[in-house]
């Protein structure tokens, strides 16, 4: 009954399957398995999808925290279909695809097929050649015709994967499709496998990161161990909220977990960028003024995306990042930023008013907490009280960063916020005593007086640093703020 204390966001549906199956693991077929079975506390998954014109089929075991997320137990489109159930062996049928031979014809060519097969099996095959040919025909008709929308087209696995497609172009493909969601498993799957890895380039709080090249490209391959399992999941689950994907905010390109029998591998397969980290960037490098705005425009507009709810079939929700610091930023070859590392992201459903997960608190970089949740008085009921830490948390960036801002030659060495006040691996306790009894903030240079863009950001900072949080400014006001900045620098040029 582990699991339970795993998985509690499954519990009540786990202890109905569990008494169900007297805590026995539930046999599957498994067509890459030993002796053609698994075992699971999950569910048996049979799944067919269209691959290369054809049906391929997969059947398998999920486990509990597969079924929650990117694997999604169930699904019937034209092009893919997939069930999970929950008896021995119950995955030991195979699906159909409704188009592929069947759905486009009327009910009665079935009997005459039969009557072909029986008769003519030679006529049969030159009739199939010709309604495969005609269905392929006409469905490239059809799509191209008014389905420009539909989320299905451009997902098939035949239309991502058979050409020369480079990253670019799929990740188009799905910005352009309006799913935004992310690619098919099948898909995902395909490309983290033939991913080679060349270099590890950091170690996280879970795993390792690694540069790794798919079809020649840069990608960035994290990598979690199977004890990290849920954050695996959980950052592919974030990642893969319907319309999340934004300039500012790390394109994920795929999970994998990669089973050999004793040992998983869990990957997240994401764009590479060079430059690494706002915080490694900023150790080494100076910014212009424009640079620095440039860098904290990105930002806002990454955090305003995360933040903001988009009502309707192909919306989003709100999103709270909760571990917002430089060592989370990214920073592209065209100096933009693209916030990272969702793995403790908090979604908020609108109807019901509830947060995705059961929010344990105090998660993230003790560094960057905000008083109210150092000092635990953060009301969890409410989820602008997890948008208004995160703008506190910007502050802190923003002023990094606007320390390395270098004005006539004038800038400061880079500093972690607080580097004055704690020491390196701060308790809560130590930022408490800090930021919520002392009420201290990081200080704002007085040479900042002196640029108006260095002036303006020192202004956001304090406003981003009340201790009342429901006063901080929104990302929003951030954004429209920096932009502004931008303009007002162009006039004065
Ligand atoms: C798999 O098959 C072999 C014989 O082919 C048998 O000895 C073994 O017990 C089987 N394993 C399982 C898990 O059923
Ligand atoms: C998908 O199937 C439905 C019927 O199941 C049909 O109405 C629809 O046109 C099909 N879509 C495509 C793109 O073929
Ligand atoms: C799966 O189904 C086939 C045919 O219906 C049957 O022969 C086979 O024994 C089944 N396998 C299992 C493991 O139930
Ligand atoms: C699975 O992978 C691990 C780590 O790479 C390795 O140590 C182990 O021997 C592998 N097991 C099998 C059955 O291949
Ligand atoms: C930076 O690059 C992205 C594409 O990666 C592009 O969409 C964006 O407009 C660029 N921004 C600037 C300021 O050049």
């Amino acid at each position: 009954m582990a699991h339970h204390h795993k998985y509690p966001a499954l519990g009540a549906a786990l202890i109905f399957l569990s008494f169900a199956q007297l805590s026995t693991g539930l046999k599957c077929i498994c067509q890459l398995c030993i002796n053609n079975t698994c075992e699971t506390e999950g569910a048996c998954w049979n799944s067919v999808t269209l691959y290369d014109g054809k049906e391929k089929v997969v059947k398998s075991c999920v486990s509990p925290s597969e079924m929650k997320g990117p694997l999604f137990c169930y699904s019937s489109r034209n092009v893919s279909k997939r069930q999970c159930c929950f008896t021995d062996f119950c995955n030991n049928v195979t699906l159909h695809l409704p188009q592929v031979g069947n759905s486009s014809n009327p009910p009665s060519w079935g009997a005459l097929e039969l009557a072909a097969v029986i008769i003519v099996p030679v006529c049969l095959l030159c009739l199939g050649i010709i309604l495969g040919i005609c269905t392929v025909h006409s469905q490239r008709c059809t799509y191209s015709k008014a389905k420009k929308h539909d989320v299905e087209e451009p997902l098939t696995d035949r239309n991502l994967l058979s050409s020369e497609k480079s990253l670019k172009d799929l990740i188009f493909d799905l910005t352009t499709s309006g799913s935004g969601s992310g690619l098919p498993l099948l898909v995902q799957r395909t490309i983290a496998r033939t991913i080679i890895l060349h270099e590890i380039i950091g170690k996280g709080r879970f795993g390792e990161v690694w540069r790794g090249k798919w079809r020649g490209e840069d990608v960035a391959v994290k990598i979690f161990s199977s004890r990290d399992e849920r954050s695996w999941f959980r950052e592919a689950e974030i990642y893969q909220t319907i319309m999340l994907r934004h300039e500012n905010i790390l394109g994920f390109i795929a999970a994998d977990n990669k089973d050999n029998g004793t040992w998983t591998q869990l990957w997240l397969v994401s764009e590479y960028h060079e430059y690494g980290s706002l915080f490694d960037y900023l150790n080494r490098y100076t910014l212009s003024v424009e640079g620095m705005i440039l860098l904290a425009l990105s930002i806002a507009s990454g955090l305003a995306h995360l933040h903001m709810e988009i009502i309707g079939t192909q919306g989003k929700p709100a999103i709270a990042h909760r571990d917002l610091k430089s060592k989370n930023i990214l920073v592209k070859k065209n100096g933009t930023g693209a916030i990272a590392d969702l793995g403790l992201a908090v979604k908020h459903d609108s109807i019901t008013n509830t947060i995705d997960i059961p929010s344990n608190h105090r998660v993230g970089t003790k560094r960057y907490m905000a008083p109210e949740i150092l000092d635990d008085t953060i009301n969890m009921n409410n989820f602008e009280s997890f948008k208004r830490a995160d703008i506190y948390s910007l502050g802190l960036v923003y002023w990094e960063l606007t320390r390395r801002c270098s004005v006539r030659g004038i800038y400061e060495d880079y500093q972690l916020p607080y580097y004055d006040l704690v020491p390196c691996d701060p308790s809560i306790d130590d930022m408490r005593k800090i930021a919520c009894d002392q009420k201290l903030r990081p200080n704002i240079p007085n040479q900042w007086q002196n640029c108006e863009a260095l002036r303006v950001m020192g202004k956001i900072m304090r406003e981003c640093w009340y201790a009342n949080a429901a006063a901080r400014l929104t990302a929003l006001r951030i954004k429209k703020t920096v932009c502004q900045l931008t303009v007002s620098k162009d006039v004065k040029d």
